[in-house]
């Protein structure tokens, strides 16, 4: 996705060769004509996959997964990272592993918003190691519903997410996928 390349490009602060500062329009500030356009194109590549629900997880995955559930005409559901007093009943959870905060936490699912047969997208801001999108299908396949694919805005393909799911037999869809990173350098597929 050009207008996207472009924009990391133009706005986005390689600040090793691991971690990618986009908080000028994806992770702190969000670029709302951007987020809509990240969305058309997880619609047109996922058009006629018979998707049911968007789904991601809190917080920066939420708009881009709102934009595309927009733009495909479904719900979209937050996977929680942690569970309110109020939110008990009929939950699913699951632990997940996070590389970057070095410490583990809880994911979880109300499960009346994802049906048994329910076809889901899976949206997320970034795709690393893929825990956080394995902790997701667990809970998604859980729930009894089908995962169609994993849509990415940006994919770290140097690390082993995307290879990790691919392997598994699930669908990555990338839209900025980095293949090499260094301090100021950033280099796309
Ligand atoms: P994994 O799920 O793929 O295994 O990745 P990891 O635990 O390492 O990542 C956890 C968090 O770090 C996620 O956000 C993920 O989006 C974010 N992240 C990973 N790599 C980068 C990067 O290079 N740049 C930026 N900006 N973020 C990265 P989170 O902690 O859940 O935060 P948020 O969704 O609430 O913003």
């Amino acid at each position: 996705m050009e207008q996207l390349r472009q924009r990391i490009l133009a706005d986005g602060r390689a600040l090793s060769d691991r971690v990618l500062l986009v908080d000028s329009f994806l992770n702190h500030q969000v670029d709302p004509q951007l987020m809509r356009a990240v969305g058309e194109e997880f619609a047109r590549r996922f058009a006629g996959d018979g998707v049911t629900r968007v789904v991601t997880i809190e917080s920066s995955g939420i708009a881009p997964a709102v934009m595309t559930a927009l733009q495909m005409g479904v719900p979209m559901v937050i996977l929680k990272k942690s569970v309110s007093s109020i939110l008990q009943d009929g939950i699913l959870q699951t632990e997940v592993f996070s590389f970057t905060k070095n410490a583990p936490y809880q994911l979880t699912l109300k499960r009346q918003f994802v049906h048994p047969g329910d076809r889901v997208l899976l949206v997320d801001d970034f795709l690393a190691n893929g825990e956080a999108a394995f902790g997701a299908i667990r809970l998604i396949e859980q729930a009894g519903a089908e995962v169609i694919g994993v849509g990415a805005v940006i994919a770290k393909m140097f690390q082993p997410g995307a290879r990790r799911l691919r392997e598994a037999g699930y669908r990555v869809e990338p839209l900025a996928p980095i293949r090499r990173m260094a301090e100021g350098v950033i280099e796309f597929e």
